[in-house]
């Protein structure tokens, strides 16, 4: 079909990991299976117009973040779209617009590219969907089609990135005991969950907002040569099937055992990485210790997570709500900085406007 010019608007969200990627293969390959709550309101909107054009030779777009043209995001579309090529022949024929927003703050230390990415692919997708002759149909087939896809581009964009189109949890990497699971993109989780994680909420501590003095390409790159690499893979598909169990028979306490042991873990491999490094701050440590103090106090079932950066994620099952809240705002904004906390939980993916 000859499509002259379009756009297409995907909005999607962002995905805290349980069991965190942290090394990966050629190809954005991940070294371990991983597994993530997809967020629900932290997410990325993003607007791609196509314009057909005579030339060929070079790809041809430009980007912009909340209205203003941003040159410094450049790079790293330009190198997704080298990766993808291949696979969307169609991003040398056409000029882009790319605008984006995200509803969390920049330079909030909360990484965009999950979300950023993803909605990016989505709309490659549609435009896909679009040149291609006598389209799609709404068939199960065919949405598969395009979800995994979406999810495969996403992927080589960032890696995590190919957890955050569907919900409420995404597993990426081959596992022997998930049906479906590849490395290649993420798979809604394929089975029942317990209501003990219905609606689980995400709280996002903003501990340190700065860029980050190691980025995760980096870190990836230092699981070569880890003198723990291989247990650390092996770790992460038992934790994987030790969550699978937990999923099912509903046991909480041993969640926040698996996740708690998870974010320590993944920091850990950086602590012992050649060279090494640290991206928890201090006031990341204080507040690990006052959820542990928080939890011998009381019984709740408020448990952190973190990623490659100094900010906590509080996980917490929705009937805690009030009193966490209440606790945050007591005792744990005092180590955020400017007092900056996100409320959020977990969502169902990415939609299109
Ligand atoms: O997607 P990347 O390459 O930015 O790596 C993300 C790695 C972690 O966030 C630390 C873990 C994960 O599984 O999301």
């Amino acid at each position: 079909k000859t499509v002259e010019r379009g756009n297409v608007t995907w909005e999607s969200p962002s995905n805290i990991a349980l069991v965190k990627y942290w090394g990966k293969k050629e190809n954005q390959i991940p070294a371990n299976p991983s597994i993530s709550f997809t967020l629900s309101g932290c997410k990325t909107k993003t607007t791609l117009s196509y314009s057909k054009k005579e030339n060929t030779s070079d790809f041809s777009f430009e980007v912009f973040l909340e209205g203003e043209q941003k040159d410094s995001f450049k790079p790293k579309i330009e190198t997704f779209f080298k990766r993808i090529e291949v696979y969307v022949p169609f991003v040398r024929d056409f000029h882009f617009k790319i605008e984006t927003e995200n509803t969390f703050p920049h330079s909030s230390g909360i990484a965009s590219s999950a979300s950023g990415m993803s909605a990016l692919a989505l709309c490659l997708m549609s435009v896909e969907m679009e040149l291609t002759n006598d389209g799609y149909s709404e068939n199960e087939e065919s949405q598969k089609y395009f979800t995994n896809k979406a999810s495969f581009l996403a992927r080589l964009g960032s890696g995590s990135a190919c957890r955050s189109l569907e919900g409420d949890l995404v597993a990426w990497g081959t596992h022997k005991e998930i049906t479906g699971s590849s490395d290649l993109f993420g798979v809604k989780y394929p089975f029942k969950v317990h209501d003990n994680f219905k609606n689980y909420q995400d709280t996002i501590l903003l501990v340190d907002k700065g860029e980050k003095q190691v980025s995760s390409t980096v870190g990836h790159g230092l699981m070569h040569n880890h003198p723990f690499a291989e247990q650390r893979f092996e770790q992460a598909h038992e934790n994987l099937s030790s969550l699978i169990k937990i999923f099912k028979e509903g046991d909480v306490s041993k969640f926040i055992e698996i996740v708690e042991s998870e974010a320590l873990t993944l920091h850990a491999m950086m602590m012992t990485s050649m060279p090494y490094f640290i991206l928890m701050k201090p006031n990341t440590l204080e507040i690990i210790n006052k959820i542990w103090a928080y939890r011998t106090e009381t019984n709740s079932k408020l448990c952190f997570t973190l990623d490659a950066g100094a900010n906590v994620h509080l996980l917490y099952p929705e009937n805690e709500k009030i009193q966490v809240l209440e606790f945050i705002k007591n005792e744990l904004v005092a180590y955020c900085q400017n007092g900056h906390y996100i409320c959020d939980q977990i969502g169902f993916g990415a939609k299109k406007l």
